[in-house]
């Protein structure tokens, strides 16, 4: 029986995570459903934002649904214990390095965008995100105060050859399945990191680059090039800073921040954490108007990635596909749906 712990969070969390265990339930009543808190939620309930205890729960699980995390309400806490620190040690200490954002523009969509149709109408791109090194938790970091009464604020972006080689070769064979195109994304013409990124992926290319081919993007060109011709990009693989940003970038292409999913893996021997791109959206949380579909489409990857079942992944995305070709459309989409409407119209056309 599969094990799913349900981690809703802040925001908007809950709402769009009652929408995807409706689904869950719908697709697969048999499995043992887990949940508890996490972000600013957790925090309130246990003092820190992913409690021991949950993160042991966890690790008997075969896959978790994260939701959202975040808000005002703890801009005051300390550093270490806002809501963001308990994401990020989830995916550290799950050893979940590959972050996979797919950028997908359904058809009835494509008119949602803010680029022009024709430049995202099927559009189908991957990001792989490297999610568990970089500046996100390089050494030394901190805020020192000066002899002068100044501070300093440092961080440090860090990379070995075997953090690149993994998720490199994550992306090599994701692009195999798919159009057959990496573009590497650095920063190589100012940070050394982004040399050796550079170096590392064009070596281990000339080794495992089978069926496939290469080409290396500077960060900020890429950002551009999103913009400017999204659908020359098949599979782009870039650190966890760039594809931080990028993916958001990336988000925006498809119609709206509440239509990507995300599913973060590790070396197969911890649960996978399968989160929407967007986030806790304080502004619009507890109004029941939020876009559900990205965690929909998040609890498919679940299916596709860590539960085995990729016919039922494919059922999900077929239902997210038919309920906005009948103009299902939340309030992001230019629609009037609720988030629980968009849920019912979803398991409708499942
Ligand atoms: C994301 C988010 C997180 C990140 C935040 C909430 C820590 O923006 O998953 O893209 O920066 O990785
Ligand atoms: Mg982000």
């Amino acid at each position: 029986m599969p094990r799913v712990m349900l981690l809703p969070g802040d925001g908007i969390g809950p709402e769009v995570m009652r929408q995807a265990e409706q689904v869950l339930d719908a697709l697969l009543p048999e499995a043992d459903i887990l949940r508890d808190d996490v972000g600013g939620a957790a925090y309130g309930r246990y003092g820190t934002p992913l409690a021991d205890e949950t993160l042991e729960t966890i690790k008997t699980c075969d896959a978790v649904l994260f939701g959202a995390i975040g808000g005002p309400q703890w801009d005051h806490v300390e550093y270490e214990k806002r809501p963001e620190a308990g994401l990020l040690k989830l995916r550290k200490e799950l050893g979940l390095f590959a972050n996979l954002r797919p950028a997908l523009v359904f058809d009835a969509l494509a008119s949602a965008s803010s680029l022009k149709e024709d430049l995202v109408s099927g559009l189908d791109i991957l990001i792989v995100r490297e999610l568990t090194g970089g500046v996100y938790f390089g050494e030394p970091r901190g805020v020192e105060v000066l002899a002068n009464g100044q501070k300093r604020g440092v961080d440090t972006q860090v990379y070995t050859t075997y953090e690149i080689e993994r998720i490199a070769s994550v992306a090599f064979d994701l692009a195999r399945k798919r159009g057959g195109r990496v573009t590497s994304v650095d920063k190589a013409n100012v940070m050394a990191s982004g040399r050796l990124w550079r170096d590392t992926v064009t070596a281990l290319y000339d080794t495992e680059g089978d069926a496939i081919t290469l080409e290396h993007l500077y960060a900020d060109n890429c950002a551009m090039q999103l913009v400017r011709a999204p659908k020359q990009f098949d599979v782009i693989v870039t650190d966890n800073l760039f594809g931080d940003i990028l993916s958001d970038c990336a988000a925006m292409l498809t119609g709206s921040l509440g239509m990507l999913p995300s599913a973060s893996l590790g070396d197969g021997t911890t649960p996978g954490v399968f989160e929407p791109v967007h986030g806790s959206a304080p502004d619009i949380a507890g109004q029941d108007v939020a876009n559900p579909l990205a965690m929909i489409l998040s609890l498919a990857m679940a299916l596709r990635y860590a539960l085995n079942r990729g016919d039922l992944a494919n059922r999900v995305e077929g239902a997210v596909k038919q309920a906005l070709a009948n103009g299902a459309r939340t309030a992001d989409l230019g629609g009037t749906l609720s988030c629980t409407d968009m849920g019912d119209a979803v398991l409708a056309a499942l």
